[in-house]
């Protein structure tokens, strides 16, 4: 029998992110390509007419799985039903700017945005925030959207996840699909920590630690982790625009996995709300390495932290906290 169609919000659809990001929804590498789709597409007014541009194309495109769409710059239309939002829209870092520059902008933005969601999404609507500052701005929704649990809120460190699987992968010459077990720790910003201290490969003879088949520990220490850490700058740099077909990508990786499940032995990272594992502090979005099975997350315990390890964990702790506390100022 025929699956009932989910709603899936996408804001910002009109811009570059959403432009790649909803045709990926509306063939079914977000929910699978048996489930159908009503997609809702969120901008501002200036976005209007671009916004009517993209529901055009997606009629022209003639998905089979798409089963409708709503473009509208009405916060309220937008989050009427959703089952599943992707908060893309905000106001994105320029060559030159620092992601707190952006900090007062969004955060006002996140808490309206959180209202709406709270008052007319589904029940157990799942949010994934993309949105620059991520974690901070899902902080910022979780706080005005009291109703929706906190276990449903969430920001996309998948993309930088990916990112380090494609250095493995590069330094190591190894498909990418082989590569697991990665880690991103933190902030999705340059303070984050990439980390491979648990990540293996599949090799002919069985999978075999990172740390054994890339003998350079200075690589591992140092270039590996800037070049992560720093990839979204380095796009920007490059395109004169914020990465955004990857960005798409790993924003659908991260909703399949939470929705579908993980693969058995592989954990992948998304910022959640901390519960203190790995003595993070509670109450900050922080990306940890999860499971997921049956539409719930669970944080990967046990895993051992070495002195490195928690330097970089309560560094990237200590920028969350400072954010949590310059976006609550924003507030006021
Ligand atoms: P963009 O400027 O091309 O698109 C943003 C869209 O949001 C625009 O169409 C704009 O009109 C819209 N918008 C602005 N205010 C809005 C509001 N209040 N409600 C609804 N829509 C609104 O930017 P982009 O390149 O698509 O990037 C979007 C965001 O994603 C940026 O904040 C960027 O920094 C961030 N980003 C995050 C990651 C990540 O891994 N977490 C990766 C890449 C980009
Ligand atoms: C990215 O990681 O590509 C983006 O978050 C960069 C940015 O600041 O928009």
């Amino acid at each position: 029998m025929a699956k009932d169609p989910v709603r899936v919000l996408v804001t910002g659809a009109a811009g570059q992110i959403g432009y790649a990001l909803v045709p990926m929804i509306a063939r079914g590498v977000m929910l699978g390509p048996d489930q159908p789709v009503i997609l809702h597409m969120l901008d501002i007014p200036p976005a209007a007419e671009a916004l009517n541009g993209v529901r055009m194309e997606l009629v022209d495109a003639a998905f089979p799985l798409l089963k409708g769409v709503v473009a509208t710059t009405d916060a309220v239309e937008a989050c009427t039903g959703v089952n599943i939002a992707v908060m893309v829209g905000g106001f994105p870092r320029k060559e030159g700017m620092e992601r707190k520059d952006v900090m007062s902008k969004n955060v006002s933005i996140y808490k309206s945005q959180a209202s709406a969601l709270e008052a007319y999404a589904a029940p157990n609507c799942k949010v994934l925030v993309v949105a620059n500052p991520a974690n901070t701005n899902a902080l910022i929704l979780k706080e005005f959207a009291p109703s929706i649990p906190a276990k449903n809120i969430t920001c996309l460190t998948r993309l930088d996840h990916n990112r380090a699987l494609g250095q493995i992968s590069e330094r190591l010459n190894v498909q990418v699909s082989d590569v697991k077990n990665v880690i991103i720790w933190g902030n999705h910003s340059s303070t984050q920590y990439p980390d491979v201290s648990h990540a293996t490969v599949k090799t002919p003879s069985g999978e075999k630690p990172v740390r054994q088949l890339v003998s350079d520990d200075d690589w591992l220490k140092g270039e590996f982790i800037t070049t992560v850490q720093q990839r979204g700058a380095a796009i920007i740099k490059a395109r004169k625009l914020s990465s955004a077909l990857s960005a798409a990508s790993s924003a659908c990786d991260h909703i399949r996995d939470w929705v579908l499940g993980t693969p058995e032995g592989t954990w992948v990272s998304m910022g959640v709300y901390s519960d203190g594992s790995y003595n993070v502090p509670a109450g900050l979005i922080y990306s940890f390495p999860v499971t997921c099975n049956a539409g719930e997350w669970t944080i990967v315990q046990g895993l051992s932290i070495d002195e490195f390890s928690r330097k970089k964990l309560d560094a990237t702790a200590e920028e969350l906290s400072e954010e949590k506390a310059l976006a609550y100022s924003c507030l006021s």
